[in-house]
């Protein structure tokens, strides 16, 4: 029978009596050959006939523990020999860890963990060991630190000012969350500006510019807008007949006033000929220099773009990879992207799109999405809340892997769901060549 020990303890019998202590030396070689190490071992499997089979009736108090062979250990805790080598068992350095591949990015994964503890080395690492056997990877990242990892890797980089997302007044009213009558005002500027407008990109700052001398320009002819049909998203097209024969109330100034406040609220770039990632090569974004809201506005647009190709065309699978999700798809709050996070979430898999959500406070990301994720890479998390809430949506739970997650230094994990048979404490490693 093959177990993990969770408790050592060394006891003596001498030692019962306090008295003992006053009457013998302390360095007694034949005191100290009574001593005895009681250990506490967990059954994990035994081995009848070179297979692994599971543990039916406990073992007898008492009964001797040994040290267990690399094989036998590999074996218990049904370990592969193919796949990502991400390290090593962390009670026994000898014991590597694989990761199967197919059956990683079979669903999705989480890599969860206070700040610091080796999330996004380990992820790194992954990308790195499955670069040139697993599938395309797409990075969203509201920090620079994946540009030298993808770099390394010959991955496309995309940042500001390339991230530019439609210029069109149905995408722009959109992302800023503009009223039906707004939306009309952006429109007749949008088709009044035209020629003036050019074909490069363009900074919400230059379009609120624009804007604003538009107004000074021509008052008398923007008075009386009315909307140019079939120009709304599908959405606003439902309502928009009824809306349609009501003409905007109030005046084109308000509503320019209230447009340039909205736009002022997030710094983004729009073009005719806007970002298309492409999903069939391996990408970052790094989204390090926008704003919390424009991150979101644009991760809603690089997820859409992605659900919408998928549907289209199944293509090459994608391992898409979301840093800081919990800001991205928190558990209370309502994001611009969240939607289309849990979208993915719920049907990804079936479109070829493995998800990688890191975060860390799991607690304040949103359940749906969490409870989607097939493997589970837990780092440290000290918060009690955090670590509940984790296992609230993993098969295993027990008393035993909260402790162990406490426990955890950096670059430790402990890994529980598909890619493991059994949960396995590893501590990450990838220096040696796989
Ligand atoms: N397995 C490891 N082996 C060696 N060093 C490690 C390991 N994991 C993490 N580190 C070290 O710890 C540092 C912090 O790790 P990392 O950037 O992965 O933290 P994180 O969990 O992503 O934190 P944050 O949530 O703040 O982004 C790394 O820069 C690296 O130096
Ligand atoms: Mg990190």
């Amino acid at each position: 029978m093959i177990g993990e020990i969770i408790e050592r303890e060394a006891v003596n019998p001498y030692f019962n009596k306090p008295t003992v202590l006053a009457y013998l030396p302390e360095d007694n070689d034949d005191i100290n050959s009574q001593a005895l190490y009681v250990s506490k071992v967990r059954p994990v499997g035994r081995i009848c006939d070179g297979k692994r089979r599971d543990v039916d009736i406990p073992p007898k108090p008492g009964s001797n523990v040994y040290s267990a062979a690399v094989p036998e250990i590999r074996l218990a805790l049904a370990l592969g020999d193919q796949g990502a080598d991400i390290g090593t068992l962390k009670a026994q350095p000898d014991v590597k860890v694989l990761l199967p591949l197919d059956v990683l990015f079979r669903t999705h994964l989480c890599v969860l963990g206070r700040t610091g503890s080796g999330k996004s080395f380990f992820v790194k690492g992954l990308i790195d060991r499955i670069s040139r056997q697993g599938p395309q990877t797409i990075i969203l990242t509201p920090s620079d630190e994946y540009d030298d990892l993808a770099f390394r890797l010959g991955y496309e980089v995309y940042g500001e000012p390339r991230i530019c997302l439609p210029f069109t007044p149905t995408y722009i009213a959109m992302t800023y969350g503009l009223t039906y009558a707004e939306q009309i005002v952006l429109e007749s500027f949008m088709k009044d500006q035209e020629s003036e407008i050019g074909e490069g990109a363009h900074s919400s700052r230059q379009i609120a510019a624009s804007l604003r001398s538009w107004l000074g320009r021509g008052k008398e002819k923007i008075t009386r807008l009315t909307p140019v049909q079939g120009s709304f998203s599908a959405d606003v097209e439902s309502d928009a007949a009824s809306l349609r024969k009501i003409p905007p109330r109030g005046s084109v100034e308000t509503r320019v006033d209230t447009i340039l406040s909205k736009v002022g609220s997030k710094d983004l770039w729009f073009s005719a000929h806007p970002m298309r990632v492409p999903f069939e090569t391996s990408t970052v974004l790094n989204l390090s220099r926008l704003s919390a809201a424009s991150q979101e506005a644009v991760t809603a647009y690089v997820l859409g773009n992605l659900l919408e190709s998928k549907r289209r065309e199944r293509g090459a699978d994608v391992f898409l990879v979301l840093e800081e999700a919990h800001m991205f798809a928190p558990s209370v709050q309502t994001t611009a992207c969240k939607e289309k996070i849990v979208q993915l979430a719920r049907e990804g898999r079936k479109l070829g799109v493995s998800l990688c959500l890191i975060s860390q406070r799991p607690r304040h990301l949103d359940q749906t999405a969490l409870s989607q994720c097939g493997s589970i890479f837990i780092f440290n998390l000290p918060h009690p809340d955090d670590v509940e809430h984790t296992f609230g949506v993993s098969p295993v739970y027990s008393s035993e892997l909260i402790e162990a997650v406490r426990r955890l230094g950096v670059g430790e994990c402990l890994i529980v769901g598909d890619v493991v048979k059994y949960p396995v404490v590893c501590r990450v490693d990838f220096r040696e060549a796989s």
